[in-house]
């Protein structure tokens, strides 16, 4: 007989995301007004390709085309183009080392910090942000180490809070007992950002308490302000024990593309059932190795694209253009007395409600024919927020405000 995962059923609903996509469908069954539907809910990207990237693309696909230089089967993490120049100027540029054989080109970040949990053992006490990235959190509960969902957690999951208190940025309390620990910076639902000095509370926690982060930078392109840590490999001792993800999609409009990369250093270990230090760098090449193919060429070479002269120019002015939508949108929402956190260094705001998050959600979609993320989902403690992201062009951004403000009443 074939028996399913049981942790499968844990699960408390469908994805966040497609749990809003059902929802917006069902909206634009029954929405016979003709007003075009504006979307600020998941965080894909609308502008194109850079030009950059767009020729690197397009050289690769022609290098397909030739017999001569045609590419088959791939390195699995990566052709050492796109690692070196991932190492140049992601890292060394930024006085920070970390060589090309400790980069692993993948299709996205979402993969990677789902994946990577498998390479731990089942019964790690799991660490993560409340509001929080939904694909820690079910991508644990699939693999078992998490007990079922009651009023709004998972058990034997460790929820950090993540608080107007705290400015959203939770710092390990000294009774914490975890293993492992997700945190994301510039934070993705909040916006908000974390400083070298709590930064490095987590770095000397993870090395006390022979813990590991899995730390996602994804949205580190948006950091604008020079105090702020773009890699966690800017703290001291972070090698021994962190992970870092980055991503293409944001940065350069690779939604639809698909290109990411992960780093583990050389140094980064864990543990054996018998105390002794393991490579957490060998277990991921045996794995990425043993599971994935690699990325196509062509779009390593339309990703390698973004560190040409060029390539930087556009992508900081594709950044710039999201976070002159999040400025609008801070600055029309504060105009009609929201309360507004990120979008400085960040393309999302977290938006206080008096009202429940889905009801503001509701609310939004049925009068202002705009979708946004309602903040519960990301977690109990995202309960009273929405987050709003600046994705979008600038047209429909600023109709997307003007609908709000003027249609939409939160008392
Ligand atoms: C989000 O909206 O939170 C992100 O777009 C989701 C993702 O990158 O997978």
């Amino acid at each position: 007989m074939i028996t399913i995962n049981e942790n499968y059923r844990k699960l408390h609903a469908s994805y966040l995301f497609s749990d809003i996509a059902k929802r917006v469908a069902d909206f634009q069954e029954q929405n016979h007004s003709g007003e075009t539907l504006i979307k600020l809910g998941i965080g894909d990207v609308t502008l194109p390709l850079p030009a950059a990237c767009i020729r690197a693309f397009q050289d690769g696909v022609n290098e397909m085309a030739q017999e001569e230089s045609f590419h088959g089967y791939g390195p699995e993490n990566g052709y050492l183009f796109l690692r070196e120049r991932i190492a140049e100027f992601d890292f060394s540029e930024q006085g920070v080392t970390v060589s090309p054989d400790e980069i692993f080109i993948s299709d996205g970040a979402k993969c990677d910090t789902g994946n990577i949990q498998e390479i731990f053992s089942g019964d790690v006490r799991v660490a993560v942000p409340d509001p929080v990235y939904p694909v820690y959190v079910d991508t644990n509960v699939m693999a078992g180490r998490t007990g079922s969902f009651q009023d709004g957690r998972y058990q034997n999951l460790l929820y950090l809070e993540s608080t107007e208190e705290n400015g959203f940025i939770p710092l390990p309390a000294p009774d914490l007992k975890a293993d492992l620990i997700y945190l994301c910076f510039p934070n993705n639902p909040t916006g908000a950002v974390a400083s070298k000095d709590q930064l490095k509370a987590w770095v000397d926690y993870a090395r006390q308490n022979k813990a590991l982060i899995i730390f996602d930078a994804a949205y580190e392109a948006f950091i604008r302000n020079p105090e702020v840590p773009h890699s966690i490999y800017e703290i001291e001792g972070a090698r021994e024990v962190a992970i870092e993800s980055r991503s293409f999609s944001k940065k350069a409009g690779f939604t639809g593309t698909r290109c990411a990369y992960l780093v583990i250093p050389r140094e980064c270990r864990a543990f054996d059932a018998a105390g002794a230090e393991v490579s957490v760098r060998e277990l991921w090449t045996r794995r990425h190795s043993t599971k994935f193919n690699g990325v196509s060429y062509p779009v390593q070479r339309a990703a390698a694209g973004i560190y040409t002269p060029e390539g930087k120019r556009q992508t900081r002015e594709l950044v710039d253009y999201y976070l002159e939508n999040a400025r609008m949108i801070a600055e029309g929402m504060k105009s009609a007395g929201y309360t507004v956190y990120g979008g400085e260094n960040s393309p999302y705001l977290w938006i206080k409600t008096p009202r429940p998050s889905w009801e503001t959600f509701s609310l939004i979609l049925n009068k202002a024919a705009v979708v946004t993320t309602p903040g519960a989902g990301f977690g109990l403690s995202g309960e009273n927020y929405i987050r709003i992201s600046a994705f979008n062009n600038r047209d429909c951004v600023r109709q997307a405000i003007d609908r709000i403000v003027s249609r939409v009443s939160l008392d």
